[in-house]
């Protein structure tokens, strides 16, 4: 497990086999990061700190004037919930009377599931073959679309019984994150980049960059569909991008760095990226969870005013740690 996820870890990140450094202190979020200690080279580093100085110094201030134009949330646990620890979470779908479906990566432990909110039991597990890395996953009427890292596929499967029903390809840079509003499906490839693709073709119908406060996103990751708007893990740090799938703007920032510090302070195993995030469209309820996270929270928002300290771009926005 830690050798396949450290290869997903290391492989994101390192271009060549420059000598690793600890990432950069600035602005660094206050919690352990949830990404490769190793993995970034000098170049990228001195790259990174060059655009920081930049951005300071030669962008600034307008900028970060519209802050407030922006609604931030912080969030209420209202029910916790049992979660595969071994579960190596990569997209997470609500589908109805409890239940949850869920794509989980790494060679080896791929799969796709269904599980029982209340217990976190399997109910019914599609183990994929050992050279398929799962990542993002969808549920459109009774079809599961999930797409694969570092390949130009995926896979559908049946709801019922999750039998695969065949292969895709798609425009994608690759494949990381799902989500529909019955209509489309969305797709992230860890780029700045919200795709809108046709269900029927995974053709691509449609693009915006995803941007907050005029600084483009980078690193979408697990989406979720939820009022109008896409949902979206920010990769490695602990915050959901709440975007407006027309033109890719950020809406407002959901804040959960609590929430794996007391995850954290309660389980005494190691955690990985908070990963995962589902929507009851019936009932109202948002489900969030985390790779390798023993638990799966139900959460209710909060908005805040203001930041005790730091800006969002500090806390949200990998230009500033990487
Ligand atoms: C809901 O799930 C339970 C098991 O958890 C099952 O017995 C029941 O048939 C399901 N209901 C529907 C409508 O699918
Ligand atoms: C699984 O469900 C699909 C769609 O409902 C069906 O076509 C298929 O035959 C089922 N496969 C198995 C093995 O039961």
């Amino acid at each position: 497990m830690a050798g396949g996820s450290q290869k997903k870890r290391i492989a994101r990140h390192t271009a060549s086999s420059a000598p690793s450094v600890p990432p950069p202190s600035m602005s660094k979020p206050t919690l352990p990061p949830c990404r490769p200690k190793c993995g970034i080279g000098v170049l990228p580093l001195v790259l990174g700190l060059l655009s920081v100085f930049a951005l300071y110094h030669l962008t600034p201030k307008k900028a970060s004037l519209k802050v407030s134009s922006q609604h931030l949330y912080s969030f209420e646990v209202v029910n916790e919930f049992p979660h595969d620890p071994r579960a190596f979470t990569q997209g997470l779908v609500y589908g109805g009377n409890d239940t949850l479906f869920e794509s989980t990566g790494l060679y080896g432990q791929s799969s796709v599931r269904q599980v029982h909110l209340q217990t976190g039991q399997v109910q019914a597990l599609h183990q994929m073959d050992g050279s398929y890395f799962g990542e993002g996953l969808t549920l459109l009427s009774e079809r599961l679309f999930q797409v694969l890292w570092k390949t130009h596929t995926g896979f559908v499967y049946a709801r019922s019984n999750l039998s695969n029903l065949g292969k895709f390809t798609h425009e994608m840079k690759d494949g990381w994150g799902l989500a529909t509003d019955g209509k489309v499906i969305y797709g992230s490839d860890g780029t700045s980049t919200l795709y809108t693709l046709n269900p029927k073709t995974m053709k691509v119908l449609g693009k915006s960059t995803v941007t907050s406060n005029g600084y483009q996103v980078s690193l979408l990751n697990e989406l979720e569909y939820i009022n109008g708007e896409v949902w979206a893990n920010v990769w490695m740090s602990d915050c959901i991008a709440r975007i407006s799938p027309s033109d890719g703007t950020v809406r407002g920032w959901v804040l959960l760095q609590n929430l794996r510090q007391t995850l954290l302070s309660s389980v005494p195993t190691e955690v990985d990226c908070l990963n995962g995030i589902a929507w009851d469209d019936e009932k109202k309820r948002l489900f969030v969870t985390g790779k390798l996270w023993p638990k799966l929270y139900e959460i209710e928002l909060r908005p805040v005013k203001t930041l005790l300290q730091g800006s969002v771009e500090d806390l949200c926005l990998s230009r500033y740690w990487i």
